[in-house]
């Protein structure tokens, strides 16, 4: 589900970008990225997070996608040349991957999940793509925080199979996920890396 103009106000900020790279920075810290690595990048928004993802673990090649067509219109105009031959914006379901079987290095979910119709289905497609070893890098947030009684008359999200945080870890195990120790998670969320077994 795209973003309504109260989320869009809050994800194209200068604020969001500072918070993504500090998550990148864990993440990195957290576990690294192999040389040479093929990323994708789910519900990219504006390009922001691809854009440090890029400069803190210099994949060889990411790819970021997000279904609403405005988003990659903005991403691809913010594009610098230093990216142009490592980075690709197209517009996509992250319910439905383009990609063959075990063909990514790592998958990386900057609050995206959660605007999923069916967001155990996005879990699935995310290990169906990744190699093994491959890693899940994620920042989820739980209806205590998109969905409160203040929240929920601002931004729009799906309301049915909402999932808390026994639900979330609960799916990335069923999908083979390993999340590795050191992820932070509070009431509203969760932040941390997972691995393909
Ligand atoms: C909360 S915004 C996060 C944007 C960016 N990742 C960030 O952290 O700033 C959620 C993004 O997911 C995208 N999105 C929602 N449903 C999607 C889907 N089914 N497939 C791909 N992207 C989706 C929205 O269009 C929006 O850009």
């Amino acid at each position: 589900m795209k973003v309504n103009w109260a989320e869009r106000v809050w994800v194209n900020s200068p604020l969001r970008s500072l918070i993504l790279k500090r998550e990148i920075q864990f993440f990195k810290k957290l576990r690294d990225l192999p040389p040479e690595s093929h990323c994708l990048e789910i519900g990219c928004g504006r390009g922001a997070g691809a854009l440090i993802i890029l400069r803190e673990f210099q994949p060889s090649r990411l790819e970021a996608l997000d279904v609403d067509p405005t988003m990659i219109r903005l991403a691809q105009g913010r594009k610098p040349s230093w990216a142009l031959d490592h980075l690709l914006f197209y517009v996509s379901d992250a319910q439905h991957l383009p990609y063959s079987d075990a063909s990514m290095d790592a998958v990386f979910n900057f609050g995206i999940i959660h605007h999923l119709e069916d967001w155990e289905q996005g879990i699935k497609e995310i290990a169906r793509v990744l190699r093994k070893d491959g890693g899940f890098y994620f920042e989820e947030i739980y209806p205590a925080l998109y969905a409160n009684v203040l929240t929920r008359k601002l931004l729009d999200h799906p309301t049915e199979n909402r999932f808390r945080g026994p639900e979330f870890r609960m799916a990335l195990a069923t999908e083979g996920l390993k999340l590795l120790s050191g992820y932070r998670e509070t009431r509203f969320g969760i932040l941390g890396v997972a691995v393909k077994g």
